[in-house]
Order: structure tokens, then C-alpha cells, then sequence
């Protein structure tokens, strides 16, 4: 090492010297002793790393032409001079130098203004010393191995403007001196293990534009001097442990894009003054202990959020937040990532959300969201990365539209309570590699893409009916040609096919035990003779309906439904009564004779203004029938089928009708005990009493009939009015109810059955529901009477679009009759559309 000495090198150079063009100054041969006395402390003394920092003529004179007539040191590699010989840079990055900065003597640079060490392994501390370059403007000891604390006398350095000591193993605290770095404008600090609070003095660097201090174990809580940093664009201080709230002086901010302070332990809310960060474009306060409202969902502090435009990256996830999405959300058109994932967050989602386009990533799950999940996310065209909406209360229909997202590779809706099926839409999400929909009520088939039929099981576990040829799952009973373009009307005839099949085998299988009992047990029906349910005198008024009719004359006849034929019968006490004659062998049917008499004795129990009496039911070896309060308008079809009756019953005396019969389905589906389903609502068994108002009438009679200890039946009801749902379930609920009020409802809007028009209104992910979407309202409505207006025309619009909930393809979706008859008494929000505009397919995306 002897002769390698850096004072022996000097003699030689300072014997050599003579033979430069140049001659160096003073400063210069100091500096170079200094610099060689440096790298001779550095391991492995790496002087291929740095051949050119020698003595020795050769080499040093075969640096690059501009600098050839300069002497050492400022001719080698990595060192600049100023005019006057003195090392003004040092710029070493990434050399893979090893060492220390023991032996670097600070006191010999004077002039140094940038010192660039970024990207080696020095270890070892930061001397004291440091203070010494006090011209330097730049100074980068990032990406190293240094450790111990950042020495006081940083703050010497009051010329610097960028300090980058990020990425090394720093602790202790950040000096208070640093506050007098008043020149500085970027300061790195981020992935050290720095402790303590964050320096108060910090808000003296006016000139400060980026703060990264994130990845380290600050503490305390975050100084309102921090709204002093006015001109800071980028602030992020992530993965520490910083308590207490966000200072409202953060708002100060106003330049700042870039605001991060995610996995801390803030507590508090997100101060309302974020608001005022016009130009922010990524928030990221996600993993702390943020409580409170998304601001701007309070109403005296308006959309603050909703200002951000510029935001294109949020992330607050993993707090506490509760309260809804506000609206402004959708202001926010430039959102690339939303990920509002594992909060408190509830309420629906807002469809605003649908505004933001360019969005590649949204992430609500772990929330409790509840309601539908709004069809306007489908516009996300972008949406690529993620769409995640598990874990929260959604329900309703997975939306048709969300078969937009051909770009969308991800898609987790499970733990949720969506019902229906699958769209057929999904068939269009080619990009779509991972999928989620347990733990739902979905039924149906799975669409025919490459992300279902590569899920495993625990994709599809915990729905209602879903199937498909895919291990795991029951194969679909009708495939539906792979769900592409079903037609409507295919639909609908497939559907109507399906159920005259089954109510051919129904009827089948109705009369065959019949048929049997008769011929084996005549004498047992004989038996049975005569009963009543009646007064006393029941037995009397039986005989009396009989003879009357005279033995149920065609003269007498009213009408013939399902069952079997109304008749109109004058009793002898001068009462009019309707008597419903059932057909001979449907009496047979009744095999549990006791539970059949209890029911009919609860139905002549209910009392109902919207509820045609029954007053009993006679059996006789000839004749059954069941005896009804006599209603001289007739039917709602009789008085529908007439131009006549169709002008008498206006706008008013229609919604009232529909209030009716909501009303006495709301009434016999949840306040009796047990619930009573009509199963069998059409207009021909809907009457009308003298002041027009709506009487249901043969409730409960179709399940009487076809009495079994179970809701399962063969058939039930009239076509063109039943749930689609019976046509392969068979299982009858109040739901089927809510099917036929909904067609009932449009018929008296309509003045006519709604035929093929179900299909647009009806959200069906089976139909294409764009179909008839622009049709005027208007134009659908009974064009015997004129349009209605004002206030009627707001209840028209509503009958309409809750007629239209009611159709909807799965009968968990519908409504029940209870919500259906609260949302027709009270009183509408308004709509601002002119009546003459609205549309069906504007109808219903109106909200209300
Ligand atoms: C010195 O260099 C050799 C080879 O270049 C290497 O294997 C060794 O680890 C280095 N030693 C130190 C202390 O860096
Ligand atoms: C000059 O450079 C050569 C080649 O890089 C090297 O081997 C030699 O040790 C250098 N001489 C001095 C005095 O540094
Ligand atoms: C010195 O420079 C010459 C030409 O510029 C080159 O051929 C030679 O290899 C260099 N010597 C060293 C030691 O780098
Ligand atoms: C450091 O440099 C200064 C000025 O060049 C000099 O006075 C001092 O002695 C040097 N210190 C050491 C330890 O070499
Ligand atoms: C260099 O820094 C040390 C420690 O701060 C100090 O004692 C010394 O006076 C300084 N030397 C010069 C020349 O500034
Ligand atoms: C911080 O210190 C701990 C132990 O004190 C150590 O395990 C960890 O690697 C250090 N982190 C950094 C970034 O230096
Ligand atoms: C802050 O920046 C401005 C504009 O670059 C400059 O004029 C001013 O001197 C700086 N302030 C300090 C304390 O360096
Ligand atoms: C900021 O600078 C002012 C002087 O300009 C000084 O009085 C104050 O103490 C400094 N603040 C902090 C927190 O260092
Ligand atoms: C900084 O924010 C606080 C609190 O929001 C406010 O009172 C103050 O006026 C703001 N200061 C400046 C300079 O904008
Ligand atoms: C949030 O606060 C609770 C107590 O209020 C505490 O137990 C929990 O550790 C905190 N979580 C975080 C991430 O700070
Ligand atoms: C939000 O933060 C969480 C937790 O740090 C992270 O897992 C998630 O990927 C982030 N979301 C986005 C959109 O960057
Ligand atoms: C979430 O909010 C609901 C009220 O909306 C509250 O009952 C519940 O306790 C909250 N859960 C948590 C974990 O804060």
C-alpha cells in the first residue's frame, strides 16, 4: 500500500507536473489527495471501478478531449470543476462503490454544489461534516446502506434544493434543523427507519414541491404546519404510524396532484378542505382509521370531492367510513382506480358512478351497499383490471349492461343477494378471465364463456338454480342457444309452450285420480251429500240457489271462468248473490275435506272493501259452488273490452282500480296469517262496484280447489297473466300475485292485455330489453281517453313503472304487494320530463 499512498502519488505528481499543459491549482491537488485518500478507504479498493482517479500521467491524461487540459482531479471520471480548479460535482451513481464516508473530508470541497452517490453500498453513518459543503444544491445519497441519524447539521446546507436520502437504513428522528433548508424543494426520506414526529419546522420549505417520507416508523401526528408548504404538488407519507386526523390546513394545498397517506393510523374524518385540492389526482388514504362521511355527502358542504376533476387515483380503502357515495362522484370523470373496498360505506350505489369512463379499476366490496347495482356501470367501457362489488347487501338483477365490459378482466359479485339470472349479455365480456358470483340467489344458466367454464366450483357455490354443463352444477333443463340475440318473442312462445306442456300433464294427472275416485267410491261422494258453510240456514240458501237458477240455467248464466260458471241468482229474500258453480270434478279433488271447510271458513272471514265477499260454499253430489257478493258492473275485461265502459272509467277511476287491487293483494298476502296468494289475478276476476272501485274477487278459491298440504301445483292461473316462473318451478308464492297485478295494472293503463310490450318493461336479462325502449308512453296508454295531465299524469307514470318492477322475470326481484301499494300511496316525486317525451326505456331508469 506503501507506494500507492495518496501523499507518495502526490511527490510523484508534483514531480511530473511540469510536463502538463495546465498546471492545477492548489485547491485542485488538495482535492485530489483528498478524493484519492477517499477511494483508497473504499473495500476492495475498486479501482476498476474507478481507473481514471490516479496520478499517474498515462492514464490521467487519456481522459476525453474537453477536459484534456486539466489536471486531477478534474479530469476523472465522475469529477467537475469550476474555472478555478475546484471540484464543483461529484457524481458517482451507480458505480457499485463500497465504503464509507469516514475518511471523506468534507472540509477540502467548498465549491462542491451537487454530490451525486445515489445507487451504491456505502454504509455507516452521515458525518457531522457534512455541513462543511456549503454551497452544495444537490445532494443524493439515496439507494445505500447508510444507517445512524441525519445529522443536525443538515441544515447547514441552506442552498440545497434537492435532498435524496431515501432507501437506506436511516433512524432516529428528522432533525428540526431541516426546516431551515429554506431553498429546498424536493426532499426524499421515504424506506428508512426514521422515528419520531414529523419535524413542525418542515412548514418553513415554502419552496418544497415533493415530500416523500412513506416506509418508515414516523409517529405523531401529522403538523398543520403543513399547510404552509404551499407549493407542494406531491405529498406522501404512507406506511408510518402517524396518528390524530388529516389537518384541515391540508387544503392549503392547493397545487398538490398527489396525496397519500395510506396505512397509518389517522383517525378522525377526511377534513371537508380536501375539496379544495383542485388539482389533486391521486388520494390515497386507504388502511387507516378514518371514520366519518365521504365528504360532500354533508349538505352544508357541498361537493368537495366533486371538485377534485383532476383526480384520476382514490383510494380509501380499509377505513371506517360510512354514509354514502356522493353523487359528485360522477364529477370525477377523469378516476382511473375508485377503490372504496372494506368501509362502512352503505346506501345505493350512485349510477353517477357510471360518468366516470375512463375508470379501469373500481373496487366497492366489503361495504354495505344494498339495492341494485345501477346499470350505468356498464357504461365503464375502460374497465379492465377489476370490477369488485362482493360483500355488500346488493340486490335485484345483475343489469343487462354490464355485458359492456369488454374489456374487463375481473369480476367478483359475490356475497351479495343479486337474484334472477345471469345476462345473457355476459356473453359478450370476451376480456373476462376471472369471475365471483357465490353466494347470491342466482338461477339460471351460466353464460358460455371461457371465464365460467374455467372457474372452480367455489365461484358458482351458495345460489338458488344455476346450471350448466359444468362440474359442480346441475345441467340446464332448455339450453339457451348459448344466450345469443334470443329473440322476444322466442322467448315468450318458448316459455308459453313450455306451459301449456306442463298444464297439459297437469290436467292430465288432475283428472286420472278423479276418474278413479269416482267409479270406486260413489257411494263414499254420496255420502258426503250436502254441507254448508252459512249461517244457520245454510242448507236453506243452498236449496234456495238452486232453485232459483233452476238447477243452473244457461238464462242464469253471467259468465264462465277456470273453474266453472257464474251465475246470478235472486234469492227469495230479495238479496242478489253471485254463485260460482264448480266444474263437477273439481270437487272431487278435495281430499282433506276438514282443512278444505277451515280454509273456506278464513275466507269468508276476510272483510275487505277491495275484497268481493264470499259467503259460502255448498256441496252437493250435483252441484258445488261457492256463493259471492253480487257486483253489478261486472268485470274490469267486460268493462274494458267497451268503448262505453273504457270512457267512463277515466284516468282517476283507472289509478284508482290499480290502488285497489294493490291494496287487497297487500292485505291478503301480509296480513293474514298465513299469507293467502290469489294465484289466479286477471281482469276477468277483478270487479267493479257500483263507484268503480276494484273487488277482487275468487280469492284464495284457486288454491281451495286444488287443495294440498303443499304450494305446488299442476296449474294455476290464466295465460297471459301468469309468472313466468311457473312454467318450469311450479312453486306457487305471492310472488306469482305480484306477476299478475303488474300485467293487470298495464292492461287498465293500456286499455288492453300489454301482449308483447311485457318484454320491454319487464328487466329481463333472458330479453334483449332494449326492444320497444322507445316507445312513448303516451303512445301505449288507452287512446279512448284523452292523455291525462298534471298530477295524474305523475300517477300514470308511476303505476306504470311499478307495473314494470312487478313483471320482472324472477319473482325475487319484484316487488312485494306491500311495497307495491306504499309506493302508490304516498305521494311521487315529480318528474321534469314533459309526459309527452317519456319513453318506456326512460321510464325505467327514472328513479323514485
Ligand atoms: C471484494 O471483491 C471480491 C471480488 O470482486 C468480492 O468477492 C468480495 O466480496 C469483495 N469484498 C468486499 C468486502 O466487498
Ligand atoms: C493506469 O491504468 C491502467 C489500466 O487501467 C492500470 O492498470 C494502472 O494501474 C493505472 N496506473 C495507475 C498509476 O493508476
Ligand atoms: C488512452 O487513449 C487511447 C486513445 O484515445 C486509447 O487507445 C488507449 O487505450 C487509452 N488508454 C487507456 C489506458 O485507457
Ligand atoms: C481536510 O481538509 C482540510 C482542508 O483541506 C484540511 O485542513 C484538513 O486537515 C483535512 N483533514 C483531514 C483529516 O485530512
Ligand atoms: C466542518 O464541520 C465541522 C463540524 O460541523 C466543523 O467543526 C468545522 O468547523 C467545519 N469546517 C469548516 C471549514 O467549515
Ligand atoms: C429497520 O430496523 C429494523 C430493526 O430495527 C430492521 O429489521 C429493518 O430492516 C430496518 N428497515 C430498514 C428499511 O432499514
Ligand atoms: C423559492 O423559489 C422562488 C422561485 O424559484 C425563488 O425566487 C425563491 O428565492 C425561493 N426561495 C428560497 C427561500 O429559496
Ligand atoms: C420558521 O422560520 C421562522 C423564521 O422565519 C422561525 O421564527 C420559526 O421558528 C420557524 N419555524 C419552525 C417551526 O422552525
Ligand atoms: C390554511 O388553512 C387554514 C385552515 O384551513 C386557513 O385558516 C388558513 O387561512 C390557510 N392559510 C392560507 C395561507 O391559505
Ligand atoms: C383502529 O382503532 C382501533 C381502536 O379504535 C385499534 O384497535 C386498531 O388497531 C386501529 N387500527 C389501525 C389500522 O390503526
Ligand atoms: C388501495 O389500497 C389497497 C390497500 O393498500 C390496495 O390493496 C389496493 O390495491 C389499492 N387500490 C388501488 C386501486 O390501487
Ligand atoms: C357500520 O354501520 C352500521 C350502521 O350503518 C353500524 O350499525 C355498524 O356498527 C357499523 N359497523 C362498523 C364495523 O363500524
Amino acid at each position: 500500500m506503501a507506494s500507492n499512498s495518496p501523499l507518495s502519488v502526490l511527490l510523484f505528481f508534483l514531480l511530473v507536473s511540469s510536463s502538463y499543459a495546465a498546471i492545477p491549482s492548489a485547491s485542485s491537488i488538495v482535492q485530489a489527495v483528498a478524493l484519492l485518500k477517499w477511494k483508497s478507504s473504499l473495500q476492495n479498493q475498486t479501482h476498476s471501478l474507478l481507473p481514471s482517479w490516479t496520478l499517474d500521467p498515462n492514464n490521467a491524461t487519456n481522459s476525453s478531449s474537453h477536459i484534456k487540459r486539466r489536471g486531477p482531479p478534474c479530469n476523472w471520471v465522475g469529477i467537475t470543476c469550476n474555472m478555478a480548479g475546484s471540484v464543483t460535482e461529484i457524481n458517482l451513481a451507480s458505480r457499485s462503490l463500497r465504503g464509507t464516508f469516514h475518511y471523506f473530508n468534507f472540509s477540502s470541497f467548498p465549491s462542491l454544489v451537487r454530490l451525486d452517490l445515489n445507487g451504491n453500498s456505502f454504509s455507516g453513518s452521515i458525518p457531522n461534516h457534512i455541513g462543511n459543503l456549503s454551497k452544495l444544491v444537490y445532494l443524493d445519497l439515496s439507494i445505500n446502506q447508510l444507517s445512524g441519524k441525519i445529522p443536525s447539521n443538515i441544515g447547514l446546507l441552506t442552498r440545497l434544493r434537492i435532498l435524496y436520502l431515501d432507501q437506506n437504513h436511516i433512524d432516529g428522528s428528522i432533525p428540526q434543523e431541516i426546516g431551515n433548508l429554506r431553498s429546498l424543494n424536493e426532499l426524499t426520506l421515504y424506506i428508512n427507519n426514521l422515528t419520531g414526529s414529523i419535524p413542525t419546522s418542515l412548514g418553513n420549505l415554502s419552496n418544497l414541491t415533493i415530500l416523500y417520507l412513506h416506509d418508515n416508523q414516523l409517529s405523531g401526528f401529522i403538523p398543520a404546519e403543513i399547510g404552509n408548504l404551499i407549493n407542494l404538488i406531491k405529498l406522501d407519507m404512507p406506511t408510518n404510524h402517524l396518528t390524530g386526523s388529516i389537518p384541515s390546513t391540508i387544503g392549503n394545498l392547493t397545487k398538490l396532484t398527489y396525496l397519500s397517506l395510506f396505512e397509518n393510523q389517522l383517525s378522525g374524518s377526511i377534513p371537508p378542505e380536501v375539496g379544495k385540492l383542485r388539482s389533486l389526482n391521486e388520494l390515497t388514504l386507504n388502511n387507516n382509521n378514518l371514520t366519518g362521511l365521504i365528504p360532500t355527502s354533508l349538505g352544508e358542504i357541498p361537493k368537495e370531492l366533486g371538485r377534485l376533476t383532476s383526480l384520476f387515483h382514490l383510494n380509501l380503502s380499509n377505513n371506517k367510513l360510512v354514509g354514502g357515495i356522493p353523487l359528485e362522484i360522477g364529477l370525477l370523470y377523469q378516476l382511473d382506480h375508485l377503490d372504496l373496498s372494506t368501509n362502512n360505506l352503505s346506501g345505493p350505489i350512485p349510477g353517477q358512478l357510471g360518468n366516470c369512463s375512463r375508470l379501469l379499476q373500481l373496487d366497492l366490496s366489503k361495504n354495505n351497499f344494498r339495492e341494485t347495482i345501477p346499470y350505468q356501470i356498464g357504461n365503464l367501457a375502460n374497465l379492465q383490471v377489476l370490477l369488485d362489488l362482493s360483500q355488500n347487501s346488493l340486490a335485484g338483477e345483475i343489469p343487462s349492461k354490464l355485458g359492456d365490459l369488454h374489456n374487463l378482466e375481473k369480476l367478483n359479485i359475490s356475497h351479495n343477494k343479486l337474484c334472477g339470472s345471469i345476462p345473457s349479455t355476459f356473453v359478450e365480456m370476451v376480456s373476462l378471465t376471472v369471475v365471483d358470483i357465490s353466494y347470491n340467489e342466482l338461477e339460471g344458466p351460466l353464460p358460455n364463456i371461457k371465464a365460467f367454464q374455467d372457474a372452480t366450483e367455489e365461484a358458482f357455490k351458495n345460489n338458488k338454480g344455476l346450471c350448466a354443463s359444468i362440474r359442480g352444477l346441475q345441467p340446464c333443463i332448455s339450453d339457451t342457444k348459448e344466450g345469443q340475440n334470443v329473440v322476444v318473442l322466442i322467448v315468450l312462445s318458448l316459455l308459453g309452450a313450455l306451459f301449456l306442456i306442463i298444464g297439459c300433464i297437469g290436467i292430465f294427472y288432475i283428472f286420472r285420480p278423479i276418474a278413479r275416485n269416482v267409479e270406486k267410491e260413489p257411494n263414499k261422494t254420496n255420502s258426503k251429500n250436502l254441507f254448508s258453510i252459512w249461517s244457520h240456514d245454510g242448507r236453506m240458501v243452498c236449496k234456495d240457489i238452486i232453485e232459483v237458477t233452476e238447477d243452473f240455467s244457461n238464462e242464469y248464466c253471467i259468465g264462465v271462468g277456470g273453474y266453472g260458471s257464474v251465475y246470478i241468482a235472486k234469492l227469495l229474500t230479495g238479496q242478489v248473490v253471485a254463485v260460482k258453480k264448480l266444474h263437477p270434478s273439481q270437487n272431487g279433488e278435495m281430499a282433506d275435506l276438514k282443512t278444505f271447510k277451515s280454509e273456506i271458513c278464513a275466507l269468508t272471514e276476510i272483510r275487505h272493501r277491495n275484497i268481493v265477499k264470499l259467503y259460502g260454499f255448498c256441496s252437493h253430489v250435483r252441484h258445488s259452488f261457492l256463493v259471492y257478493e253480487y257486483l253489478e258492473r261486472g268485470s274490469l275485461a267486460k268493462i274494458l273490452s267497451k268503448v262505453e265502459g273504457a270512457k267512463e272509467l277515466d284516468w282517476m277511476k283507472r289509478i284508482s282500480v290499480v290502488k285497489g287491487v294493490a291494496y287487497a293483494l297487500s292485505y291478503m298476502h301480509h296480513d293474514c296469517s298465513p299469507p293467502i296468494a290469489h294465484r289466479d289475478i286477471t281482469s276477468n276476476n277483478i270487479l267493479l262496484d257500483s263507484e268503480y272501485q276494484a273487488r277482487l274477487s275468487d280469492f284464495g278459491t284457486a288454491r281451495l280447489l286444488r287443495y294440498d298440504s303443499s304450494n305446488w301445483t299442476s296449474l294455476a292461473g290464466t295465460y297471459g297473466y301468469v309468472a313466468p316462473e311457473l312454467a318450469y318451478t311450479m312453486k306457487i308464492t305471492t310472488k306469482c300475485d305480484v306477476y299478475s297485478f303488474g300485467i293487470v295494472a298495464l292492461e287498465v293503463i293500456m286499455g288492453t292485455h300489454p301482449g308483447e310490450l311485457i318484454s320491454s318493461l319487464s328487466s329481463s336479462s333472458l330479453v334483449s330489453s332494449s326492444i320497444g325502449q322507445n316507445i312513448l308512453l303516451k303512445d301505449v296508454l288507452d287512446q279512448r281517453i284523452s292523455l291525462p295531465i298534471f298530477h295524474v299524469a305523475q300517477e300514470v307514470v308511476s303505476i306504470v313503472k311499478l307495473a314494470s318492477a312487478c313483471l320482472h322475470t324472477s319473482p325475487q326481484c319484484r316487488p312485494t304487494m306491500q311495497e307495491v301499494s306504499q309506493k302508490l300511496s304516498t305521494p311521487m316525486t315529480h318528474f321534469m320530463e314533459p309526459f309527452n317525451t317519456i319513453t318506456l326505456g326512460h321510464l325505467l331508469n327514472l328513479n323514485m
